[in-house]
């Protein structure tokens, strides 16, 4: 009783910070969840999706959902969208039978790490990234080295494993 009391004080004074967040991948199987719950949760004053196309939502909980439409392959020109962000979520991903092994190293490993440093330079405190349990350099599974180098890299960048 008193940790979900705790849960809820902890809730409301987060609110009261008027914190905004951004998220890529919002199209995404795991990233349309996150969205769909931090609508729900009302935590973040401020909503932001980035991702390689516009997306349209009937629903009137997303109405105030910012949207920034930008090129991977030309981040740098998109560092706009990533500035002013408290906190970022990154849900991008794909798979080697949808990109080939240098298409999931692309996105998986390069657009993940472009996007986390302009988001860093650009104000953000915490990136939340979707990784994948079992990610091991010595795992039989390509997809599995790529994410235990990403984190790595990640880290490098000065956000801490979240
Ligand atoms: N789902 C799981 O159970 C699970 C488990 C462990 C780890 N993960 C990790 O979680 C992350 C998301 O997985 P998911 O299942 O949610 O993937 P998903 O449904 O395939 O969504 C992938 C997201 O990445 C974007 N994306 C893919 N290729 C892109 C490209 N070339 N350029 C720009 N954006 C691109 C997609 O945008 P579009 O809609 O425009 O294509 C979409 O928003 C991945 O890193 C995955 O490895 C997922």
């Amino acid at each position: 009783m008193a940790e979900l009391e705790n849960i809820q004080n902890l809730r409301e004074n987060f609110k009261k910070q008027n914190k905004s967040c951004f998220i890529l991948g919002a199209s995404g199987a795991t990233g349309k969840e996150l969205l769909k719950e931090i609508l729900k949760q009302q935590l973040f004053s401020n909503v932001t999706i980035i991702g390689r196309r516009k997306l349209t939502f009937d629903e009137v909980a997303y109405q105030n959902v910012n949207q920034q439409v930008v090129d991977f392959e030309k981040l740098d020109e998109y560092s706009a969208a990533f500035q002013g962000h408290d906190i970022g979520f990154c849900c991008l991903g794909t798979t080697k039978a949808k990109g080939g092994a240098d298409g999931l190293v692309r996105v998986d490993r390069d657009y993940v790490c472009m996007s986390a440093e302009l988001a860093k330079t650009g104000g953000c405190k915490h990136f939340l990234l979707v990784s994948s349990s079992g990610a091991d350099k010595h795992s039989i599974f390509f997809i599995l080295k790529i994410k235990v180098g990403l984190n790595l890299i990640i880290i490098w960048i000065h956000f801490c494993m979240a």
